[in-house]
């Protein structure tokens, strides 16, 4: 048993080593002009190369990176338009609005702007005639999506620093 091991062992090292030699040298006929990335792969089932990885960008403590995938989606598929983190679009800069506005203000906001306008509320007639009276659309969202995407503004709004919140 011991012998037919020793026998073995050696053997296949060989035949691995021999396959990341082999590996190695069509991977250098590859780098240039440009990776193949079929031929690459077929390599000793070494698999594709990797993908550089990326840098992880600063979160919120209290937001995962999905809830900011999917807040950065929503956003996009629906404030963009007319919002943007860091300036006035048709709208106000929404970075730090968390700390602007409580969070049930911020989701009242977006479901239906006009109902707090018409309530009164100070805050929301002193921004809408700040804004022309332009009033923003309502939005079916829920609670979480309205969550995700402050989460996607805070994860946005943290990597500058020298902002200043608009003056009212
Ligand atoms: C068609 C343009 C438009 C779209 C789309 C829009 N907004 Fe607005 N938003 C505005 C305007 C204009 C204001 C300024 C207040 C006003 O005029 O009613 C505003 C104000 C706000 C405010 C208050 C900002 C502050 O500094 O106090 C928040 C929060 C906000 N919007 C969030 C959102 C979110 C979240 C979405 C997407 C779900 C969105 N808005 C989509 C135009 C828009």
């Amino acid at each position: 048993m011991k012998n037919l091991l020793e026998i073995i062992m050696p053997a296949s090292l060989t035949a691995v080593a021999g396959a990341i030699a082999v590996c190695l040298f069509t991977l250098g006929d590859h780098l240039t002009p440009e990776p193949a990335a079929a031929e690459v792969s077929n390599c000793a089932g070494m698999g594709p190369l990797p993908e550089p990885v990326k840098q992880a960008q600063s979160l919120p403590s209290n937001a995962d990176a999905t809830a900011v995938a999917a807040g950065d989606a929503l956003f996009k598929g629906n404030c963009a338009q007319c919002h943007a983190i860091n300036e006035v679009v048709v709208g106000p800069a929404l970075a730090g609005i968390r700390k602007r506005r409580p969070e049930a203000w911020i989701q009242a906001w977006v479901k239906n702007s006009g109902k707090l306008v018409a309530r009164g509320d100070e805050y929301a007639v002193k921004i809408f005639n700040q804004y022309q009276q332009q009033q923003m659309p309502t939005f079916q969202l829920s609670d979480q999506e309205i969550n995700q995407i402050l989460d996607y503004v805070e994860a946005s709004g943290n990597q500058y620093m020298a902002y200043a919140p608009a003056q009212p």
